[in-house]
């Protein structure tokens, strides 16, 4: 057990619709070994983004538990959440959020303006030694409006990585991109994954980036279940 960095006990989760609600998880499971790289597939509307939700403690289950490092989430609170979240946690979207009045740097340095556990010069150095990282030193100054959509997701991976988190969650990272920008960007996690041993759990519709991932996993009816290797 001990290089299961997470591990979902029995979640259930239900969101209210008018006078009744929907079960979208019911009784789901699921552990992540450290370093490892998992997609999470399933159809729309299974509770894909709900699961990226509840480990990254922007939602609560309705019951079970969230170890991480043993640590159950579910009962932190809600300062010792956002603490949590901004050090352990990195997040990527389908869409990049920048803020477009912001610098490539300034975008990426504003996870390290909360909880100043580490000087800001620190984190300039590690912003700009990331960005190099990824291909974008040249471009620090600019705003996001003068970036295609794979730069800009790049300047979102960064983001997610500048305070150094363990796990790495991302939901439909490559859905707003064409095909080659979406390539790089898979080629880029891969790498982050390999490279830094960052945990990664990737919610994806493409087969081809579900495939890039050590294992695939389901959601199929509340549930994750894992599919078998190598499939067509
Ligand atoms: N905050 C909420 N309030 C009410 N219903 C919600 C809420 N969040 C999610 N749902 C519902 O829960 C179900 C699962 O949503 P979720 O976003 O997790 O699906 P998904 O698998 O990520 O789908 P997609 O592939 O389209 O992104 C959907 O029916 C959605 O409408
Ligand atoms: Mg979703």
């Amino acid at each position: 057990m001990s290089d299961s960095l997470l591990q979902l006990r029995g979640l259930f989760k239900a969101f209210p619709t008018g006078e009744t609600s929907v079960s979208i998880l019911k009784n789901a499971s699921l552990s992540l070994t450290a370093g490892s790289s998992t997609a999470l597939v399933g159809p729309s509307g299974s509770g894909k983004s709900t699961v990226l939700n509840l480990i990254g403690t922007l939602d609560r289950p309705d019951s079970g538990e969230i170890l991480f490092e043993g640590t159950d989430l579910t009962r932190l609170d809600p300062i010792a959440l956002a603490r949590f979240r901004n050090r352990r946690i990195g997040f990527i979207f389908q869409s990049h959020h920048l803020l477009p009045h912001c610098s490539v740097l300034e975008n990426v340095l504003i996870p390290t303006l909360a909880f100043d556990h580490r000087t800001p010069e620190a984190a300039v150095i590690r912003a700009k030694r990331w960005l190099d990282r990824v291909g974008l030193a040249q471009r620090m100054s600019h705003l996001p409006s003068r970036l295609s959509g794979g730069e800009c997701q790049r300047v979102a991976v960064v983001r997610a990585l500048v305070n150094d988190p363990s796990l790495l969650l991302a939901d439909e990272p490559t859905g707003a991109l064409d095909r080659p920008a979406a390539d790089e960007i898979g080629s880029l996690l891969i790498e982050l994954n390999r490279e830094q041993k960052l945990t990664l759990l990737v919610v994806t519709h493409s087969l081809e980036l579900a495939n890039r991932m050590d294992r695939q996993v389901e959601m199929r009816e509340g549930r994750l279940v894992d599919l078998p290797p190598f499939r067509a």
